[in-house]
């Protein structure tokens, strides 16, 4: 089987350094691992009264995690948090109360700041409100990236010096997807 894995960035930013550690990880996956992009951008702001009505852009969302084998998350910290884009589908994902499309499906964290703490605030909340949502989640190594700018050549490849770790990160996730999946569709 092949397992197809959702990938969401946390920015919307076009010259995005998660994004670009991200295309860099997915080219180390195993072949039988398919990654496909949700995109968070184009959602409506949350709101509950619409829960009844969703719009299609968060539909197309529920079915997009809902379908996935696992969910690979790559996400900036913004001021001690996640952005408020990544909460804002966070929460559209988790409802309407009873439809929950993110439970049970396996996820990896990931997430590259240009500051020393490499976004490990970002991802420890990112992780209590997946554990909420009963998602398994990869735990180790944990992928706290502070951004060098050659850690990404203009190839799209990691620079030598951190290649073998993320190569460690996406064999573990991997393994762990291959453990934990489920399908749901
Ligand atoms: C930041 N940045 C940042 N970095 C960090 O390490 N911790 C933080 O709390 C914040 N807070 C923060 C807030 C806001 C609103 C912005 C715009 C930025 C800096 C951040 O790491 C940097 O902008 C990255 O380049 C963002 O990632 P992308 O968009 O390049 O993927």
């Amino acid at each position: 089987m092949t397992y197809r894995i959702a990938t969401i960035i946390g920015s919307l930013r076009k010259d995005s350094i998660n994004r670009r550690v991200a295309d860099a990880l997915i080219r180390l996956a195993p072949e039988d691992f398919e990654f496909f992009d949700v995109s968070i951008g184009d959602l409506p702001l949350y709101n509950q009264d619409d829960d009844a009505n969703q719009a299609d852009t968060v539909r197309r969302l529920k079915a997009d995690v809902a379908s996935a084998d696992g969910v690979f998350f790559v996400t900036p910290e913004y001021n001690r948090s996640v952005p408020g884009a990544l909460k804002n589908a966070l929460d559209h994902g988790s409802r309407p109360y009873g439809d929950n499309s993110w439970s049970g499906i396996p996820a990896g964290v990931v997430g590259v700041s240009i500051g020393g703490t490499g976004t490990a605030i970002a991802q420890q909340h990112l992780r209590s409100v997946l554990a909420f949502f009963d998602m398994p989640i990869f735990g180790q190594p944990e992928a706290f990236i502070h951004w060098q700018d050659d850690m990404v050549g203009n190839d799209g490849v990691f620079h030598d010096r951190s290649r073998d770790f993320f190569q460690g990160w996406m064999n573990g996730f991997a393994a762990f997807v291959r453990k934990n999946a489920v399908n749901k569709a």
